[in-house]
Formats: structure tokens, C-alpha cells, sequence
């Protein structure tokens, strides 16, 4: 079947951070397939090697691996030294890694927030600031970042988490609209609960993971919606219908019914 991004990359370089797992490894397959040249990071090296074997010998594309920790503010700019040395040139910038953690905020250990807030905010907007401006130069380029359906309501036990998928859904729309004259195109994709390790990593409950996604197909739908010039993009019907039914109702009554759903066992 035909992608709707089919020749979109084909040939030129896309940039993933957090390839090694889930929704970050489904982009970097689909777009593998469509003929993408890759360099994948995140900290796993030895995953990112393997996947960078397959999809080379597949689907004949170049592939780098890059092992780099954004909790670590320096990792961004060692990043694009990785890419700038290599001389190669980023068509396509995906801002995928992130994580999040469950439970009340004033047991959460400060040092996991400001992580989170590291590698969720603070990495995404290092990278996009160091890429953008080689786009904006060549009239061309795409910029994607991995948001939330979070990024829409207040959510009591993921509080920070929800809060710097907000800032990811503002700074790509706000950003989208500046470089859209400028031929560049960036997109927020905002998953709402999708099979991964996020679970796992994040200690969330199995209730809010009832109806989840599959990674592949929240990729599929990024990549549409990327193609498409789209700066923000949800995905999933139903998913789609919360955030309407949110916009609706009054705040303080969308927060208070979030607590009731994910309220902690511990509180
Ligand atoms: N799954 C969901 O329900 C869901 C819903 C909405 C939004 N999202 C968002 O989707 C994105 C991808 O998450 P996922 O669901 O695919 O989760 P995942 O399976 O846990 O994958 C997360 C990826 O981020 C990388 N990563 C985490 N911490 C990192 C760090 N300190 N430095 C570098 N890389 C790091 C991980 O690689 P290493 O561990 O190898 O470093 C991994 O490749 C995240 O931004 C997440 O917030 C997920």
C-alpha cells in the first residue's frame, strides 16, 4: 500500500531521538521503508545498533547510531557535532524521546522531575534551535515533536508530566507558524495511551492503558499528518473526542474527573 508520505524523504536524512523503543522505533521503521537515511539516537547503543543493521540491510538505507543521554544538558549539542561532522544534512528532526512518572508530586524525587523536564522540554527545544536554522537557510525541512494528548488538560499524578507535554504542543504550534513562510514544517504528534515501555517506565497504571494505541499506528498517523503541513495532530477517533468533550466542559470539572481516573493508591 501506498504511504501518503510516500517520496516525501526518501534519500534525505531524518534525525530520531529516542529509537531504541516504541513510537521512536516505529517512525524510524516506517520511514526506513520509505527510503529514509537514518541516525537514531537514545541510550540504549546496543539496541540502536541493531535496529540500524536491519534497516540498512532491508530496505538498503544509511544509517548512524548515536548514544546519547538528554538528561545531560550538553547531549543536544553533541548531537548535532555528531551530524555536523559527518556532514550530513537533517531533513527531517524528530523529537521523540521523553518519559514520565506516576504518582504525587511531592513524592516523585525532584531529581526525576527535573529530568523530566530535561528531556521532555529542555532537550527539544536545544535540538529544534540547532536544526532549524539550516532549514529555515535551505527553505526546507521538518521539525516533529512527540507531544501528548496530556499536553491538553491539567493531570493530577502525571502533573509534571502533562506540563511539559504542554509546553511541547505550544512551543511546535508557536514555532510552526513562524517557519511555515520559510517552506519549513513542524508538527506536534499527541499520542494518548500507546502500547510501550513508557508504561513501564513511568509506573503508570494498567486502567489507563485499557484502550491503547498500537506504536505503529501512532507513527503511521505522525507521518501523515507531518506530510500533510499540519502543526498539531491527535491520534485515534476517540482520543480526538476527549479532547473535544475537555474544551467543552469547565476546567476545574475535566481536573477533578483526571484525579478520579488516575488518583494514586498511595494518596
Ligand atoms: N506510550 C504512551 O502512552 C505515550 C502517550 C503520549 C505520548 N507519548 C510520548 O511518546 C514519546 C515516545 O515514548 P514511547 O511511548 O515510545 O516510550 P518508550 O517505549 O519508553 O520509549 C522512549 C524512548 O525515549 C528514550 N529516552 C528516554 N529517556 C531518555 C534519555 N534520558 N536520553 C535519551 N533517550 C531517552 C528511550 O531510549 P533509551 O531508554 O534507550 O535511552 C526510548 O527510546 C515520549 O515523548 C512520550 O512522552 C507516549
Amino acid at each position: 500500500m501506498a504511504e501518503k508520505w510516500q517520496q516525501e524523504w526518501r534519500g534525505k536524512w531524518a534525525l530520531i531521538t529516542g529509537a531504541s523503543a516504541g513510537i521512536g522505533l516505529e517512525l524510524a521503521k516506517l520511514l526506513a521503508a520509505e527510503g529514509a537515511n537514518m541516525v537514531l539516537t537514545a541510550r540504549r547503543i546496543d539496541r540502536l545498533q541493531k535496529l540500524a543493521a536491519d534497516l540498512s540491510s532491508q530496505h538498503g538505507i544509511r544509517t548512524e547510531v548515536f548514544s546519547a543521554d538528554l538528561t545531560r544538558p550538553e547531549a543536544p549539542g553533541e548531537i548535532y557535532a555528531f551530524t555536523a561532522n559527518k556532514k550530513i544534512e537533517i531533513e527531517f528532526l524528530i523529537n521523540n524521546a521523553g518519559f514520565g512518572a506516576y504518582g504525587n508530586a511531592y513524592k516523585i524525587p525532584a531529581g526525576t522531575m527535573l529530568e523530566m523536564v530535561q528531556v521532555n522540554c529542555s532537550a527539544v527545544v536545544h535540538l529544534t534551535r540547532l536544526y532549524l536554522p539550516g532549514m529555515v537557510q535551505r527553505r526546507h525541512g521538518d521539525v516533529m515533536i512527540v507531544a501528548s494528548l496530556a499536553a491538553f488538560q491539567p493531570l493530577p499524578y502525571n502533573a509534571c508530566y502533562a506540563a511539559t507535554k504542554a509546553f511541547d504542543l505550544l512551543f511546535a504550534e508557536g514555532i510552526a507558524e513562524e517557519v511555515r513562510p520559510h517552506g519549513v514544517r513542524v508538527c506536534a504528534l499527541c499520542p494518548g495511551s500507546t502500547v510501550t515501555e513508557f508504561q513501564e517506565v513511568a509506573h503508570q497504571p494498567d486502567r489507563a492503558f485499557k484502550n491503547a494505541e498500537t506504536a505503529e499506528k501512532v507513527a503511521r498517523v505522525g507521518l501523515e499528518a507531518q506530510a500533510a503541513g499540519k502543526s498539531y495532530v491527535i491520534s485515534g477517533f476517540m482520543n480526538r473526542l476527549m479532547k473535544e468533550g475537555q474544551r467543552l466542559a469547565p476546567r476545574s470539572l475535566v481536573t477533578k474527573m483526571a484525579a478520579k481516573m488516575m488518583r494514586a493508591s498511595d494518596s
